[in-house]
């Protein structure tokens, strides 16, 4: 990773790592337990890709970082949301996250569940109350994040995911799973930086491109780490999709059939974006996600 990239992701995540703490320091001492339990997952870290890809979208555009802050928080909320029911018993049942117990091995099943419903809700209101753009905008924001949180999108593809548990379904059935569990939020995340931005049309297509590629190439590394990495690498326990017995990229290819498909979608999204001016970032950040070790 160059110099310039690497100092672009710490900046990034020192914002919204900032904007995080402030959204949620508020506690209600009568039931403290929830709050405690919200920042314990968004605290553990992270990689913070989508914020990064909110706020670079931004940039590209010529949008003010603090016009971007709230989305940025907002997907993150809804992300963070993501994993801790992704890890809960009933679903993926995983101990380890972000290089943490997972929530409920801290607070409970139905805190933990709490927490999540709470960071889904949180969410939307932080995005719904961005008053940095116009209520068009914020309309537009709320929309597409709810468009892409729900059963249209990563629930869709979360309940998709556990129907793979189950039937081995076929190649263009997978793609469909992961385009929605981990496509749609990414594609928010690439949008909200347009949104954020009042960028047009053709800004709107450049993005919906660029996370047409990284998402779906997102989830197939996803799925390869699993298999090649290591728990202490990754934050999070390997070797879990066999355990479950998952539909993945590793049930239809062999790692490097995996990585070429995943190179082919990381040069269709730096297609979309490398001819506007500065796009270079996003196009190294393409590369990055491709070659991540976690
Ligand atoms: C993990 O997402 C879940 C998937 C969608 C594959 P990340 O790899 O972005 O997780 P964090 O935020 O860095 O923990
Ligand atoms: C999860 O996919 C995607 C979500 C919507 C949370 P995975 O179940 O593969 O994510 P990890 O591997 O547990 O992070
Ligand atoms: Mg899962
Ligand atoms: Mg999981
Ligand atoms: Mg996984």
């Amino acid at each position: 990773m160059t110099e310039f990239l690497k100092s672009r992701i710490a900046e990034d995540k020192a914002i919204v790592e900032a904007a995080l703490k402030e959204y949620l320091a508020y506690t209600d001492p009568g039931f403290a337990v929830l709050f405690d339990s919200m920042r314990y997952s968004v605290d553990a870290g992270g990689k913070r890709i989508r914020p990064f890809l909110v706020f670079e979208f931004c940039r590209l555009f010529g949008g003010k970082i603090e016009a971007a802050i709230p989305f940025a928080c907002a997907i993150e909320m809804i992300h963070t949301y993501s994993l801790i029911h992704d890890d809960l018993p009933c679903m993926d049942n995983d101990d380890l996250r972000r290089g943490k117990p997972t929530n409920h091995k801290v607070y409970g099943e139905a805190t933990a569940l709490l927490a999540g419903d709470a960071l889904l809700t949180y969410a939307l209101e932080t995005a719904a109350t961005n008053d940095k753009v116009s209520s068009a905008c914020t309309l537009e924001a709320v929309k597409l994040l709810t468009r892409a949180a729900g059963p249209r999108g990563m629930i869709g593809g979360q309940q998709l995911d556990l129907i793979g548990e189950k039937e081995k379904y076929q190649l263009p059935t997978l793609r469909r799973m992961q385009e929605l569990k981990t496509g749609e939020l990414i594609r928010a995340a690439c949008l909200l930086g347009v949104i954020a931005a009042c960028g047009d049309d053709a800004a709107k297509i450049a993005a919906q491109g660029y996370a047409g590629g990284i998402g779906p190439a997102f989830q197939i590394i996803d799925d390869m780490l699993d298999v090649t990495s290591d728990a202490e690498t990754l934050g999070k326990n390997v070797g879990m999709d066999a355990v479950c017995g998952k539909t993945t990229f590793m049930t239809y290819m062999t790692l490097d059939e995996a990585y070429s498909a995943a190179k082919i979608l990381t040069e269709s999204a730096v297609a979309s974006v490398k001819n506007y001016n500065k796009s270079d970032i996003l196009c190294e950040f393409a590369e990055y996600l491709l070659n991540r070790k976690n």
